[in-house]
């Protein structure tokens, strides 16, 4: 089996990377914009293509020469923030990126073939009546910022691909994903950073926070990737599966967790630029629907995945 991946060098996708290689005896070829500097792999199994994700014939060339049975679309910009920054490019990179994959599969030797898996988000869901929780596949979607908006827009594209021209595609909506690896710029990841950098003594003593009374439902990236490939397996073509573990956490106890766990005292401070114009105040999902098309179940406890991004902060 031939598998390609968009993304592969990203969070996700060296996690993805891993788990196939462990797992699947597939050749897998990793799409990127540039050649990174260091090889990812030392073995046969993987090969890397430069493909210029604007450009369809780019796109076209590319599954047209490597033919292959699975394609995961890891690519995009997932930083929920930012994409109140830079609208226009989260809008380039997550829809149209996207729309230009479509569009080249669609053309491709390998349409009636491939299973694609596109990946979207429970920010897709945005603002949700607290009596229509937790989030099954079937609540509306309402998005309530750039991001979400994209991420939806992926969502009905893919159904429409699938309606009118039968492209065998599997949408999810991973809820909070977190692990060791993770960029700054999302809510753990952040704070182990802080922690391990007052620790160092490369930071003073003031710990930055936004939002607090947040909950979100988080699951680690490693469950993610697990989740990935069972439902380009296994899942149905057309269909939309939440990702998540279906509780939901406090962003103060994530705070508590770190705070309890580092070894320097931490005064905390709220910084004016980390409050979103709009944050949803609660997200848990339902994992009904994974749970009964695949054999999939969350693996990693909330304490093992901030016990491991904590460990990997201080050991850089
Ligand atoms: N990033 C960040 N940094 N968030 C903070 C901080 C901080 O220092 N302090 C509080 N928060 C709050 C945010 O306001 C938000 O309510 C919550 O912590 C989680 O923020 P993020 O970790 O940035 O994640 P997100 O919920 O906005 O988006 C993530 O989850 C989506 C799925 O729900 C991302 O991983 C997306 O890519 C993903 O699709």
């Amino acid at each position: 089996m031939k598998a390609l991946i968009t993304g592969i060098t990203g969070f996700v996708g060296s996690y993805l990377l891993d788990e196939l290689l462990v797992r699947m005896d597939w050749k897998i070829w990793g799409a990127v914009r540039t050649a990174p500097l260091s090889p990812l792999v030392n073995n046969n199994s993987l090969k890397l293509v430069q493909v210029d994700f604007q450009n369809e014939d780019d796109i076209l060339k590319c599954i047209n020469e490597i033919k292959p049975h699975y394609i995961f679309h890891l690519a995009g910009q997932s930083n929920v923030r930012l994409s109140w920054e830079d609208k226009r490019q989260t809008f380039d990179i997550n829809m149209m990126n996207a729309l230009n994959l479509l569009e080249a599969i669609r053309k491709s030797d390998v349409a009636n073939t491939v299973r694609l898996l596109t990946i979207g988000s429970s920010e897709e869901y945005g603002f949700v009546k607290p009596e229509l929780l937790p989030i099954n596949e079937e609540t509306a979607l309402n998005p309530q910022n750039p991001y979400g908006i994209s991420k939806a827009a992926i969502s009905m594209l893919v159904k429409q691909y699938h309606k009118a021209y039968g492209l065998n595609v599997i949408h999810v909506r991973p809820f909070n994903h977190i692990g060791p690896g993770q960029k700054r710029g999302f809510v753990t990841s952040d704070f182990a950073y802080q922690v391990a950098a007052m620790e160092a003594g490369k930071m003073d003593q003031t710990f930055r926070v936004g939002n607090l009374v947040s909950k979100r439902d988080f699951l680690d990236v490693r469950d993610i990737v697990k989740a990935y490939l069972e439902l380009i397996m296994h899942g149905q073509g057309g269909e939309v599966y939440n990702v998540c573990l279906g509780e939901a956490t406090s962003i103060q106890e994530i705070l508590d967790f770190f705070v309890a766990e580092a070894s320097v005292k931490i005064n905390i401070e709220t910084a004016a630029e980390l409050i979103r114009p709009v944050d949803i105040p609660l997200y848990i999902g339902d994992n009904k629907k994974i749970f009964e098309a695949t054999s999939w179940r969350p693996q990693y406890s909330l304490e093992k995945s901030l016990t491991d991004i904590l460990k990997h902060w201080r050991e850089r």
